[in-house]
């Protein structure tokens, strides 16, 4: 397929909901042969569907971004179905879950703080550390991951959160002036509130105390981050590296 993707591989974290799933839409929408990954191979299944049933060519991964060797298998299987990754978007990750209780740095448990790091922040490091291997020998490529506005600013009860999301910043920093000699551009997009089912169960009891933070007064949705991610991994976005791209209807300009 003609696209800005074209003749590209990708592989996508959390393809299977919100803007992982959108994302792998555009990707292939644009041209490249998508590798879906999340937890389960059946629960990437329909988006693979989606691509497949549209003309595009997509494959289902099963694995947890937290664990190592799940990451090198889902690296090796999508070069082995492609052969090569030209795309990597490192996107899995958790927020709050509905029923948890919100408390403040002091009282908050190392086991909660830990399993958010897990996912949200070793998760993206693994990704990229095999990412990059596999890059290295094809000649390049280009990284997208997904931090947030939190990645940026503070938010009250979400230190779990906040500390993730500002160190998947500080890892796409580094590994973007580590790699920018080996043809490896790698940025990350901090998304502000966006429609997705992280966020729906909450947002019935919070929407309208968060939308006075946001001057667009609306959330965005999961394809208006996935255009930007699609760009900026494409060759358009050629000397583009090492940034935030904030997508937020204004919140983090307020
Ligand atoms: N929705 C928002 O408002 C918003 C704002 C800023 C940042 N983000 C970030 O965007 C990313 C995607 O979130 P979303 O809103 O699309 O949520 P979502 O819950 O719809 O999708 C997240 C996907 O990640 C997968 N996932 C979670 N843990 C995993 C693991 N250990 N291994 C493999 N897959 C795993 C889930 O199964 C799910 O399919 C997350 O990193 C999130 O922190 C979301």
């Amino acid at each position: 397929m003609a696209g800005i993707l074209a003749g590209k591989a990708a592989l996508v974290t959390g393809g299977a909901s919100g803007i992982g799933q959108a994302t792998a839409l555009i990707m292939a929408r644009e041209g490249a042969r998508v590798a879906v990954a999340d937890r389960t191979e059946d629960s990437a299944a329909a988006t693979v569907a989606m691509i497949n049933n549209a003309g595009g060519q997509a494959i289902a991964i099963g694995g947890d971004v937290a664990n190592e060797a799940d990451v090198a298998a889902m690296v090796a299987r999508t070069v082995a179905a492609f052969g090569r990754i030209d795309c990597g978007f490192n996107n899995a990750g958790i927020g709050s879950r509905p029923g948890d209780v919100r408390t403040r740095t002091h009282e908050m448990s190392q086991e909660k703080f830990d399993n958010m790091l897990a996912i949200n922040l070793r998760g993206v490091f693994l990704c990229m550390k095999h990412e990059i291997i596999a890059m290295l020998q094809s000649g390049g490529g280009a990284i997208v991951n997904t931090a947030s506005v939190a990645g940026l600013i503070g938010l009250p009860t979400s230190a779990h959160y906040v500390a993730s999301k500002h160190g998947v910043v500080g890892l796409t920093k580094t590994a973007a002036m580590e790699y920018a000699q080996d043809n490896i551009r790698v940025n990350c997009v901090n998304p502000g509130y966006i429609k997705t089912p992280m966020t729906d169960p909450f947002m019935a009891e919070r929407f309208d105390a968060l939308m006075t933070k946001v001057p667009m007064h609306r959330l965005g949705t999961a394809d208006e981050i996935a255009e930007a991610v699609v760009w900026m991994l494409s060759d358009k976005a050629s000397f583009m590296t090492g940034a935030s791209h904030v997508i937020d209807g204004g919140y983090y300009a307020a």
